[in-house]
């Protein structure tokens, strides 16, 4: 055995675990430079809202109460619509928002997790009991978009899905008490 092995062994593990270090460098910065891209250009994030609400209280008083639900126009002229997501529906069916203008989703599940998409925009989350899950979005383009529950939920999972109507801004007419529902248009 010659005296120079045990250095040139070294040598190849370093070479190897330089390597590996590179390999995953390269990993990681493709990684995060697709969390920044998305983030920045189609307002793809994690959810970030962390509020708590009663899930066995929920239909009986405050946000999530049956007469609350669907999409209001709040004082502020903000326009938010609330949705809960039971075992296996969504209350309301379907909802109705202004295209290009700023719109807040509001969610939350009195029974097990759901999630929601609504396909075709940047609106994706889960519903889990006891929190209240928030989207904030603009729908760019009108037309009745299908909103399905993502997560399985249970045995009815697949037949749970709801509508999100989106209508041009002149169509979108709040009655008195600032509320705009599918029935009515
Ligand atoms: Cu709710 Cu799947």
């Amino acid at each position: 055995m010659s005296e120079r092995q045990p250095e040139m062994h070294q040598r190849r593990i370093l070479g190897t675990e330089l390597l590996w270090s590179f390999g995953v460098g390269v990993l990681i910065a493709a990684t995060l430079s697709i969390i920044i891209f998305t983030a920045m250009t189609m307002s793809v994030n994690p959810p970030s809202n962390v509020e708590h609400v009663d899930p066995k209280t929920l239909h009986l008083s405050n946000e999530f109460t049956e007469a609350n639900l669907g999409t209001k126009v709040e004082a502020g002229g903000q326009v938010t619509t609330r949705i809960v997501a039971t075992q296996f529906a969504f209350d309301p069916q379907c909802v109705i928002v202004p295209a290009n203008e700023p719109v807040t989703l509001r969610l939350s599940s009195p029974d097990v997790i759901h999630g929601i998409l609504v396909t075709g925009t940047n609106v994706n989350t889960m519903v889990v009991p006891g929190y209240v899950s928030q989207v904030h979005t603009v729908f760019t383009k009108t037309g009745d978009l299908l909103m399905p529950c993502h997560e399985f939920c249970g045995f009815g999972h697949s037949q749970m899905w709801a509508t999100v109507r989106v209508i041009p801004r002149e169509s979108f007419r709040p009655d008195a008490d600032g509320r705009v529902t599918c029935e009515k248009s």
